[in-house]
This record gives structure tokens, sequence and C-alpha cells, in this order.
């Protein structure tokens, strides 16, 4: 049987990943589950590792559940480990969502301004992480959910000795799911060939049993309604002139970049009304560990489909099966690119749909990016390799240098200024500035 330590155990979404394990038992026979946190989750580690045991229970599978604040115990000897952490929990990301606003630029928690401080937070222990894995249990795979994925992962490939890592997001997956949805036809028959990075992932196309419908679903997605798929990003729609003429797919990301005006507004308005969104999250979280704590709930409830994870444990489970049973299906992770995308440096991360085998992702050639995407797409690589520097080198003018080649920043001055607040706000998590 398998083994499989999930570190960040105390997240809200462990309810959403133990079913996924529990809905593929058979063809994954997990013996262990492992979750690890940290003092400051050990609570919340409790109250869901419990719910997680009753959940399994119910099912009535061999499957044993250990919480331990001990990572080492939990990563010896593991298959597969899950990284679902937040260093600082919600309370540092409404500071990474509110402090840019302060200057009149978006937060943005993975690709923008407030990204580059969670990265900050997260480069050190994600590669602490590797060393422990290392040691510990190295031929497990790294599966990676902490944000920022892109610059996560991209930090793993360049500063640590773990090759086995895959950074997964559940944005391509939702976009799958509902484009089924629009198209009214069910999810298997749905083929995407998705190339970018990180939330900032294009559907270069897509088909329905083989065949390209990319027309019809890039005419769908000019309807506000159906221009986000997932719950944090309200739709905001795009003009038809724009995205017929862009000729791809975007991700509900790509709002920030392309729409920086209109979310920005929208943003501040929010920050003024009921919070940002990490401050709507945490009314939420509250309210799931409510429930949670329920002796009589042996289910994920339906209420954690409020938060934008949807379809993680799908993402997640479907992708650690595929690489156990060495399945060779089709799927968008994050990983190293080694030539699949030409306009993207070969040892750098992308989120490219690949095969997957026993032996990890093998990326699927795509090309060069379309001329109108891939300057964007350069320039977010380019913040995620500059951001992951920083992070590892704790260097004052390296950080100035990410915040300020962000898209979303609008002067070096401002970047700095941003930078000098969040590096204050954040400093019992960034020792190593
Ligand atoms: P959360 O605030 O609940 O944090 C999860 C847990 O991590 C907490 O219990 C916390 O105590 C723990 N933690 C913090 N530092 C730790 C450390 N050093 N070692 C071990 N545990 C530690 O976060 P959440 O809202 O549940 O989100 C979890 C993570 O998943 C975030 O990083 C978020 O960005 C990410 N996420 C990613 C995707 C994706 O598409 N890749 C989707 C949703 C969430
Ligand atoms: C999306 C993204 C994640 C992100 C999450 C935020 O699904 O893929 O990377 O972390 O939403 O959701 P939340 O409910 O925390 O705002
Ligand atoms: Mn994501």
């Amino acid at each position: 049987g398998l083994k499989i330590a999930t570190i960040g155990g105390g997240s809200s979404y462990t309810p959403e990943l133990v079913e996924g394990f529990i809905k593929r038992y058979d063809e994954l026979p997990i013996r262990e589950l492992w979750l690890v946190d940290i003092e400051a989750g050990k609570e919340k580690m409790e109250i869901v590792g419990n719910l997680a045991k009753r959940m399994i229970e119910k099912a009535g599978l061999p499957i044993d559940v250990h919480l331990t604040l001990d990572r080492r115990a939990a990563l010896k000897d593991a298959d597969f480990v899950t990284t679902q952490f937040r260093v600082g929990l919600l309370e540092a990301r409404a500071k990474d969502e509110r402090i840019p606003l302060k200057y009149g630029v978006l937060g943005q928690e993975t690709n923008g301004p407030g990204g580059l401080f969670k990265g900050l937070r997260t480069i050190p222990v994600i590669l602490d992480i590797c060393k422990d894995i290392e040691e510990l249990c190295p031929n497990a795979w790294l599966i990676n959910f902490t944000n920022p994925a892109g610059m996560v992962t991209e930090a793993v490939l360049r500063y640590s000795n773990i090759k086995k890592v895959v950074g997964l997001c559940n944005v391509p997956i939702g976009i799958e799911m509902g484009i089924a949805k629009l198209l009214d036809v069910d999810h298997s028959r749905i083929r995407i060939d998705f190339a970018g990075l990180n939330h900032m992932v294009y559907g270069l196309d897509v088909y329905v049993d083989g065949v390209s419908v990319k027309d019809e679903v890039i005419e769908k997605l000019t309807d506000p309604a159906n221009s986000s798929f997932v719950k944090n990003i309200e739709g905001i729609g795009w003009e038809p002139e724009f995205i017929k003429a862009l000729g791809v797919l975007t991700c509900p990301y790509h709002m920030y970049y392309y729409k920086t005006r209109q979310m920005l507004e929208k943003d501040m308005k929010n920050a003024d009304g009921e919070g940002t969104r990490a401050e709507v999250v945490q009314k939420l979280e509250k309210e799931l560990f409510e429930l949670y704590k329920d002796p009589n709930l042996a289910i994920k409830p339906p209420q954690l489909e409020k938060r934008g994870g949807a379809y993680y444990s799908d993402a997640a489970v479907r992708l650690i099966t595929s690489i156990y049973t060495d399945k060779r299906d089709i799927q968008p992770v994050n990983t190293i690119n080694n030539g699949a995308i030409a306009s993207i440096p070969a040892d750098s991360a992308v989120e490219v749909s690949c095969v997957i085998t026993k032996d990890g992702p093998k990326p699927i050639s795509m090309g060069d990016l379309p001329v109108p995407v891939r300057g964007l797409v350069q320039q977010i690589k380019s913040f995620e390799r500059i951001g992951a520097e920083a992070a590892v080198t704790g260097d004052y003018n390296t950080a100035v240098l990410a915040m300020t080649i962000n898209p979303l920043s609008p002067s070096d001055t401002i970047a700095k200024q941003i930078v000098d607040e969040m590096l204050e706000a954040h400093k019992e998590h960034l020792p190593q500035f």
C-alpha cells in the first residue's frame, strides 16, 4: 500500500482531497495518509483530520490517518508528498491583497504583487521540504498545490535537487468542466491544448471528440456569465473584438492583466465593502470548520464549493493515480518545459498538457506561443524567476526588481514603496531578508 504525506493538512481543502482518495481507492491503494501542520494550524488539522477519519471509516476503507506536527515522521518513506500549506495563513494573504491596493495597485495573491510576497514566504519552506524529501523519501513525487504554484515549481526546479516535482492547479480542469457544461457534452469528450504558465495558461485549441470547437467556445466567452470558471474570480466578460482576435481561450486570471483597470476598481470597492477575497474566505473558513466539527458529518460538505479550489481532488488524485498506474492519459500540469513550448526556456516550469506516465509528466509539444500572448507569458516567467531568486537570496534589490517587472506594477518607485511596506508587514515570515 501507498503512503501519502500532505503538508498543510489543516487546510479546509483536506476533505476535498480525502474524497478523491476514497473515490479512486480501487486504482490507488493508499494505506497511510499523514497530515502535517505546524503549531499555528494544529487545531484546524485536528478538526479536519477527524473529519477525514470519519469519511474513511464511513467508506469502509483500510486507510490509516495520522495527524502530526512532525514533518520528518510524515515524510519517512512516503510515496507521494502533497503540499497545500500557506505560510502566515489567511491573515498574511489579507496583507498581500490589501497593501498594494493602498498604492492603487492590484494585490492578486498568485501572479501579482501580493503573489511575490506569498512566494518570498513560501519558497524557503518548500526548499526545506525538498531537503527532507531527499533524505527521507528520495523516490517520492512532490505534488505542489501551494501558490504561487508557477514560481514555487520554478524554485524547486532551479534551487533544489528534487526532479520528481509537479505543480498543480485546478484552473485547467475547471475550464474543461466549465466548457463541457457550456457545450452540454460530457467532460470526457473535451480536450484542450493547454500551454502557458500557472494562472497564465491559454487553451490553444479545444476539441469535442477530436473536432475543434474553438470559435464557438470563444464566442461564448464574451458572455460575462461564462468568462470565469472559478468561484474566487467574478467574470466580467471580454470585449468580443479582443477575444476573437486573440484567437485562444483565456483563463480567469487573465482578467487581471487584460482588464486591469476594471479589476482594480472592483477589488477596491470590495475592500471597502465585504472585504478582500482573503477576508471573505476567513469568514467562509470559520463556517466550514464549524461544520467540520460536527461528529455526525462524514462527507465533504457542499459549502466547500464556495472556495476557489473546486476539482482540486480530481486534479490531484487523477494525477497521482496516473503516475502510479502509468496510465498515459493527458493532463495539464506544471512541469519542466524541455522544449515543449518554444517561447519559454527549456529548464523553466510551464503549465502544459502532458502525457502522465510512471516517470512523470511528458509535455506535449506546442511549438511557439501565438504572437499576441507570447510577450505577457514571457514577462510573467521573468517575474517568477526573479521572484524565486529574491526568495532564495533575500536580496532587497532583486525583490524591488521582481515587483517592478510584474505587469501589474505601475512604476519602480511605487513597486519599491510596496516592497518596503510588505517586508515590514510580513517580517516574521521572511527570515531571509
Ligand atoms: P490555509 O491558510 O488554510 O493553510 C493551510 C495550512 O497550512 C494551515 O493549516 C497552516 O497552518 C499550514 N501551514 C502554514 N505554514 C506551514 C508550514 N511551514 N508547514 C506545514 N503547514 C503549514 O490555506 P488554504 O486556503 O487552505 O490554501 C492552502 C494552499 O493551497 C495555499 O497555498 C493556496 O494558495 C493553495 N491553493 C492552491 C490552488 C491551486 O490551484 N494550486 C487552489 C486552492 C488553494
Ligand atoms: C483558484 C486557483 C487557486 C487559488 C484559489 C483561491 O481555484 O486555482 O490557485 O488559490 O482559486 O480560492 P479562494 O477560495 O482561496 O479564494
Ligand atoms: Mn491555481
